[in-house]
């Protein structure tokens, strides 16, 4: 062979190799291209799960009209799990689920909607269940012949385990398994998914457990879950990191799991201003109408999936009233004041004085040449134009959320 045929052969070798590595080793795209929308067991009945209540659950999102919202992922937390059989294939706990996964992938995909299943990097889950270490490519195969839409995959049981690197191996199996599967990652904010996950998954955790607590913590010995503020706060400094196919992700709603109304609201609020992913967690079969009212505000929940995909961002915080500013397509904005006192607040915001400019995404709010209207998102009603202060009493645990209309 002349020099010239060895380079030519070596050339065409290196990029067939590196385009079939790429083929491989990508994440599926175009699946969450505004934050994943659904339902999981985990809040509300951790282990506590067999194939009736995800039925009911999957029948209780479509006719309470959550699934008009946007709900769409009907997603099986820790303990569906049975054991592996002699060949290493993980089958689902023969009691909880003696229909089997493929029967209940059917019978949510008839439903219109999409099943979503949990696994770990480790050995066994966090709920001692049989984990993916060592069946990656086994388990993703078997997911993706089961019908499986979307995986979360947990980080117990990792001692020595390179996060990225175990975020990656299951990225690959479910490629090559060869069903899109969005990919979310469950390791807590540990080892900084924002800096490496957007090639790897579709969402990452940026925090602990979440707790049914507006303003507490939960100390568990060996870990703790965190109320909402608490999370609330751990959020800083991410915003930059998320963005359509990949995002944040502050944990799972706790709405209707035993706040009041107005931590309710202020939580789902606060998430729809943080382009965080939406996933209930609470008993659809069985909510009150406050609770159905929060989860399915559509004029909230289109903050939340602006296709511009701009988390939002602290814009002042003073005796603990927070406001929150969200910049949205077509020039618009999503204005969020939050009263974390324990009493009722005034306050006052003039428009025409403040400089709002979200210099990481470039954009600035314009007042000066422009009239905005100011659209309540909770009493679904103008309330003025920014051509005015806004005055308003916003009451202790709540938030007033506004979307400035051009
Ligand atoms: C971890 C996760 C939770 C939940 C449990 C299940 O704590 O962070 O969201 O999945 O495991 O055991």
């Amino acid at each position: 062979m002349n020099n010239f045929k060895k380079i030519f052969s070596i050339a065409l070798i290196t990029i067939v190799f590196f385009i079939s590595g790429k083929l491989t080793a990508q994440k599926y795209e175009g699946l969450a291209l505004t934050p994943p929308m659904g339902w999981n067991s985990w809040n509300k009945f951790a282990c506590d799960i067999d194939e009736t209540l995800i039925k009911e659950i999957a029948d209780a999102i479509v006719e309470s009209g959550m699934k008009d919202a946007g709900y769409i992922y009907v997603n099986l937390d820790d303990c569906w799990h049975g054991e592996r059989d002699s060949l290493g294939f993980i089958h689902p706990d023969p009691e909880r689920f003696p229909s089997g996964m493929k029967a209940l992938a059917d019978y949510i995909h008839s439903k219109g909607l999409k099943i979503g299943i949990y696994s770990c990097a480790g050995y066994k889950t966090c709920g001692g269940r049989p984990g993916s270490r060592g069946y990656e490519y086994q388990d993703a195969l078997t997911y993706a012949k089961w019908g499986i839409d979307y995986l979360k995959y947990d980080w117990c049981n990792t001692e020595g385990l390179c996060a990225e690197g175990a975020y990656m191996t299951i990225r690959d199996a479910i490629r090559s398994a060869g069903r899109p599967m969005v990919l979310s990652i469950c390791e807590w904010g540990d080892n900084q998914p924002w800096e490496w996950g957007k090639d790897v998954g579709h969402l990452w955790r940026t925090t602990g457990d979440i707790t049914n607590c507006f303003d507490c913590f939960v100390d568990h010995g060996t870990w703790k879950s965190w109320g909402v503020t608490y999370i609330l706060d751990m959020q800083e400094g991410l915003r930059q990191y998320a963005g359509p196919g990949h995002w944040n992700d502050p944990d799972m709603l706790e709405v209707g799991n035993g706040m009041s109304v107005n931590e309710d609201r202020a939580h789902f609020s606060m998430w729809c201003m943080l382009a965080a992913p939406l996933i209930a967690g609470n008993d659809i079969r069985n909510m009150s109408k406050e609770t159905l009212e929060i989860l399915t505000n559509k004029e909230a929940i289109a903050v939340d999936q602006d296709p511009l995909g701009i988390q939002g961002f602290k814009y002042s915080s003073e005796d603990s009233v927070e406001i929150w500013f969200k910049p949205l397509v077509n020039d618009e904005w999503a204005f969020c004041i939050l009263n974390r006192n324990e009493t009722d607040k005034e306050f006052v915001f003039d428009w025409q004085k403040e400089k709002v400019i979200d210099e990481l995404f470039d954009k600035k709010l314009d007042t000066q040449n422009k009239t905005y209207r100011l659209r309540d998102l909770w009493k679904h009603e103008f309330v003025g134009t920014t051509d005015e202060p806004l005055k308003a009493v916003v009451p202790s645990h709540d938030v007033l959320m506004l979307r400035l209309v051009k």
